[in-house]
């Protein structure tokens, strides 16, 4: 039997778990040609969560410092599910000590932090990944198939939004997510998703055509205790901290391929915790997605007899993307969770290290950089209320048209 890929994961926060449980069910899908996998260790400051999500998952120790990591000779490949802040230092000594890395997404709090990281990845020639999870969606891959197979016809609009209510009351405890430069709220934590499928779907956003970046809750009570993710009913202190990022982000764009975006986002979207949704249109059809509804994508063309067209709810089968090869049973109207993205997003990378080539290949570093540039655009765009193109086009890996694309002249500073 080949060596197994023994693997680790730092921060055991919300999406930390996540990450956990898709190496542990990373074995189970896309059948027995991949090494096997080892479940090493579990890292985080907060020693509970460590020793309570290695038990929960089944991994062999739990550890108090990223470094631990790091300095460990038995571990090959790490993901980083921490804030974003740590994101560069963790990649950058995990790639110097040889290690494959997976970082969440955004990459990094800036473009500079992540440029370095790229430079970092490309010096240490490991595989350096990104966690663009919806990337690994069924539904979204089989639109995806569908916009490359041309049936579509020349795009013309894609109308995203991702609202959550995370924030809504202005009681949630304030947290590492509502400290950053603006951009880097509602923008980087969840909109970066809707531009990463977007640039997915329609090839690389040109320009920037107008932006707003609101802060509409201005400071929220500092935690009394440890908290994850959203850090939901979590006891509170009367002192209030400064909000200094976006609750709401709104843009509009041009694809390099002509077609328009519209865009809205918002953390503060009471009764909505986790919506996000599309509606593409093409000149000869058109495709929608709804998060809530994950194994099943709307579509319509112009095939069906004029009597009986119109949008068509198509259930996610062994058909389409992921399903045949992944799913215990395979069948249609079975469904399937967000929880599975991240198995399979683990799955390609796995392949990745160990060379096989059965899915899409894991977004990369540089993929991770090009959505940070994007999202930096859209920031000079809300600062300046001028239009801003978006700077050193980098290409959006296995889309339609981006691949070599020019960079833009003339382009805004951002
Ligand atoms: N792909 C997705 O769908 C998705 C979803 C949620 C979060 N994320 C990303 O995952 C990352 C983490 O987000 P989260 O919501 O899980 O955060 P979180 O706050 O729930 O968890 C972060 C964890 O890191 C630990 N930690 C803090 N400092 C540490 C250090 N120096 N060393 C080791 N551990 C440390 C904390 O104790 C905490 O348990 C972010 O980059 C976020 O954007 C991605």
């Amino acid at each position: 039997m080949t060596d197994p890929i023994s693997v680790a994961v730092i921060g055991a926060g919300m999406a930390g778990r996540s990450h956990a449980h898709a190496y542990r069910t990373a074995q189970t899908v896309y059948g027995s040609e991949a090494p096997p996998v080892r479940l090493a260790a579990i890292a985080d400051v907060n020693e509970a969560f460590a020793t309570s999500t290695a038990q929960r998952y089944g991994f062999e120790r739990a550890e108090t410092s990223w470094q631990a990591v790091a300095e460990a000779d038995d571990i090959d490949a790490v993901s980083i599910v921490v804030a974003n802040h740590l994101h560069r230092e963790i990649a950058e000594a995990l790639l110097a000590a040889g290690k494959h890395v997976l970082c969440e997404k955004p990459l990094a709090p800036t473009v500079a932090d992540a440029e370095a990281m790229v430079k970092a990845a490309e010096a240490a020639d490991r595989v350096a990944a990104t966690g663009f999870s919806y990337r690994r969606s069924p539904a979204i891959s089989a639109i995806r198939d569908q916009v490359q197979a041309g049936t579509l016809g020349d795009l013309l609009h894609f109308n995203g939004r991702y609202w959550c209510d995370y924030s809504a009351d202005p009681q949630a405890p304030s947290s590492w997510r509502y400290t950053g430069p603006l951009g880097s709220g509602a923008l980087a934590d969840i909109g970066s998703h809707l531009i990463d499928i977007a640039e997915q779907l329609c090839g690389p956003i040109l320009t920037i055509n107008g932006a707003s970046l609101p802060i509409v809750i201005r400071d929220r009570p500092v935690p009394l205790a440890a908290a994850l993710g959203h850090a939901a009913g979590v006891a509170v202190s009367d002192v209030r901290a400064p909000v200094t990022n976006d609750d709401i982000a709104t843009f509009v764009v041009e694809f390099a391929n002509g077609a328009a975006g519209t865009f809205s986002v918002s953390r503060v979207a009471h009764g909505y915790p986790n919506a996000l949704g599309f509606d593409l249109f093409g000149a000869d059809g058109a495709a929608s997605f709804d998060l809530g509804r994950n194994s099943e994508f709307g579509f319509v063309d112009s095939t069906p007899d004029p009597v009986t067209n119109g949008w068509r709810r198509v259930l996610v089968g062994p058909q389409h993307p992921y399903i045949q090869a992944a799913q215990s049973m395979p069948f249609a109207g079975v469904g399937h969770g967000g929880q599975e993205f991240f198995t399979y997003q683990a799955r390609t990378f796995l392949d990745e290290i160990a060379g096989l080539k059965r899915l899409p290949a894991p977004a990369t570093f540089a993929d991770g950089l090009r959505n940070l540039q994007v999202e930096a655009a859209i920031v000079a765009a809300a600062r300046t209320g001028a239009a801003v193109s978006v700077d050193h086009l980098t290409p959006v890996a296995g889309n339609r048209s981006g691949i070599g694309v020019e960079p833009v002249k003339d382009s805004a500073e951002v």
